[in-house]
């Protein structure tokens, strides 16, 4: 088992989320918050190539081709999660009635959020709509955490840029690395100080860069090497910020 109690400041693991979460105890988990592949890649039409700029990623990456189901990850999720937990998935359009179909029944409520990316990649054909949202699932059950705001702060939408300027890592560059203000903002609202967040598909660390900035504790999971020592050299700055470090 994990020792997630010894947890002061941050772990990382590397491997396959779907075998090492069966490691976490259960009701240990505070905030899930996770962006799990999209299985995105059936409806591709390719990337696209430019003489005058790099190529869009249309793709998205080797690592959505392999198809993971919302039911997957019930069980696990359910046990994991603190009586006053939150789960709080990125997800696509594709995805989003499979998620309900699953959670809704097992929670008391399944709400949805949408990111409005203020920037999002141009359509350069004019064929079709920007993909300029995306939807973020959440669910809880009574006693949850929950930081209300003001009203005018409430609504199940956020805007904000995608991932740009020294915020975007260069070296690996992730293809869907999540902004901070979009996760700071709903760490805020789910949980509270010294809570331990986890992101079991944690990419380049954003969630964890996001949580330890915000004095909470996190457990993250990638399965990629290369990205695995991304998040190592990300997060050695916030070892000791906020609560204290192992
Ligand atoms: C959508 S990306 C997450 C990006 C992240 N939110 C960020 O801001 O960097 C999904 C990540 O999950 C990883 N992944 C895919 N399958 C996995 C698995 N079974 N266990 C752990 N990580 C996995 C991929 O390598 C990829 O980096």
């Amino acid at each position: 088992m994990i020792d997630v109690m010894g947890i002061k400041s941050y772990k990382l693991l590397q491997g396959d989320c779907m075998k090492i979460m069966k490691d976490i105890p259960d009701r240990s988990i505070d905030l899930i918050l996770c962006d799990p592949p999209y299985n995105l890649a059936k409806y591709s039409t390719g990337n696209m190539h430019f003489d005058w700029r790099s190529e869009i990623n249309n793709d998205v990456a080797q690592w959505d081709l392999e198809e993971l189901s919302p039911a997957d990850f019930l069980e696990d999720f359910k046990r994991i999660l603190s009586p006053k937990g939150n789960i709080f998935v990125f997800t696509s359009y594709n995805m989003i009635g499979k998620w309900h179909e699953v959670f809704d029944p097992v929670f008391a409520t399944f709400q949805f959020m949408v990111w409005h990316k203020t920037n999002p990649i141009p359509n350069i054909r004019k064929s079709s709509f920007l993909n300029s949202c995306e939807l973020i699932v959440c669910m809880w059950n009574k006693g949850h955490t929950w930081n209300f705001t003001k009203q005018s702060e409430m609504h199940n939408f956020f805007e904000c840029p995608i991932c740009m300027g020294s915020e975007r890592l260069k070296n690996p560059k992730h293809p869907t690395q999540k902004p901070l203000p979009i996760l700071k903002h709903i760490i805020k609202l789910a949980s509270n100080e010294k809570d331990l967040v986890f992101d079991p598909f944690m990419g380049v660390a954003s969630t964890g860069v996001a949580a330890r900035q915000l004095n909470r504790r996190f457990l993250g999971i990638e399965i990629d090497h290369t990205y695995y020592k991304a998040c190592v050299d990300r997060l050695a700055d916030y070892k000791e910020y906020g609560v204290e470090s192992t």
